[in-house]
C-alpha cells in the first residue's frame, strides 16, 4: 500500500468572486468533517482576488483546508504589470500553486521552460507547486501520449531537487477530458500516472519517483472518483467544474467514505 496521503484540489479557474467563495468556503466546511481531511488534502485554489478572503475564513473557522493559487510569476518582484509573486502567495499562506495548467499552455503560449521557473520560484518560497502535464487527443490517437509526457516531465521538473520533488504534485490532466464530460478510463489514467513515476524515477531516483503524489484530473466528478483513486498510482485529483459546487466537491473529496 502506498503512503502518499491523497490531495484533492479544486480548480476554480475563473470562477466565483471573494464574497462567493466565502459562502463556498462556509459551505464545504458543513460538509467536510475531520474524519475526512485527515485522510485527504482538501485544497483550494480560487482565483487570485478571492485568495485574501478564503485565507480569513480558513483561519478564523480553523479549517483544515489546504489553498492554492492557479498561477505565479517566476519573480521575486520588478516592473511585471500584472503578475504577482511566490513572496505575495506565501504571504497569504498559500500553500500549493498550479502551474503549466493545459489551459495557460494553449491560450497564454507557456512553455514548459516557463513552467520550470514557475515550479522553482515557488519551491524557493515555500510553496508546493502543482505541475500539470497532459496530451491532446491528436497526441493521443496518433500513439504520441509517452513521448509528450516525457518531454513535459523532463522540462518542466528539470533542476528540482530530489527532495523538492518528493514533496511537489503532478496532475496528469489529459486535454481531450478537461471540461468535457469525457474521463480517461481509470485504467488509462492509472497507466499514464504510472509512465509520469517512472520518468521521474529516471529524472531522479526511485524513493524520489515513490514519494512524489501524482493527481489524475479532467471531468473528475462524484461519479468516478472512487475508481479513479482506487488506481495504485493515482493519489489524487484536480477538479474543475465539479469543484464549484460545494455539495459537489464535497462528495468527491468525502470519497474514502461512500
Ligand atoms: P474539469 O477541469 O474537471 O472541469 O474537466 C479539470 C482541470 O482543468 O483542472
Amino acid at each position: 500500500m502506498s503512503t502518499r496521503k491523497p490531495i484533492i484540489a479544486g480548480n476554480w479557474k475563473m470562477h466565483l468572486t471573494h464574497l462567493d467563495a466565502i459562502q463556498f468556503v462556509q459551505k464545504l466546511s458543513y460538509l467536510v468533517d475531520r474524519a475526512t481531511t485527515d485522510q485527504v488534502d482538501v485544497v483550494i485554489c480560487p482565483p487570485f482576488t478571492a485568495l485574501r478572503s478564503v485565507q480569513t475564513t480558513i483561519q478564523s473557522d480553523k479549517l483544515a483546508f489546504g489553498l492554492g493559487a492557479q498561477n505565479v510569476f517566476p519573480e521575486k518582484e520588478g516592473a511585471f504589470t500584472g503578475e504577482i509573486s511566490p513572496l505575495m502567495l506565501s504571504k497569504l499562506d498559500v500553500e500549493y500553486c498550479i502551474v503549466g495548467h493545459s489551459e495557460r499552455r494553449q491560450l497564454l503560449g507557456e512553455s514548459n521552460e516557463f513552467v520550470n521557473a514557475k515550479a522553482k520560484a515557488l519551491i524557493k518560497a515555500g510553496i508546493t507547486p502543482i505541475v500539470c502535464v497532459g496530451e491532446t487527443l491528436e497526441q493521443r490517437e496518433a500513439n504520441e501520449t509517452e513521448e509528450w509526457i516525457r518531454s513535459q516531465v523532463f522540462q518542466s521538473l528539470d533542476g528540482i531537487k530530489k527532495s523538492d520533488l518528493a514533496n511537489a504534485v503532478v496532475a496528469y490532466e489529459p486535454i481531450w477530458a478537461i471540461g468535457t464530460g469525457r474521463t480517461a478510463t481509470p485504467d488509462d489514467a492509472n497507466s499514464v500516472c504510472a509512465y509520469v513515476r517512472s520518468v521521474v524515477a529516471e529524472l531522479t531516483d526511485q524513493p524520489t519517483a515513490s514519494a512524489l503524489r501524482i493527481q489524475y484530473g479532467g471531468s473528475v466528478k462524484p461519479g468516478n472518483i472512487v475508481e479513479l483513486l482506487r488506481q495504485p498510482h493515482i493519489d489524487g485529483a484536480l477538479v474543475g467544474g465539479a469543484s464549484l459546487d460545494p455539495e459537489e466537491f464535497a462528495k468527491i473529496v468525502r470519497y474514502p467514505f461512500v
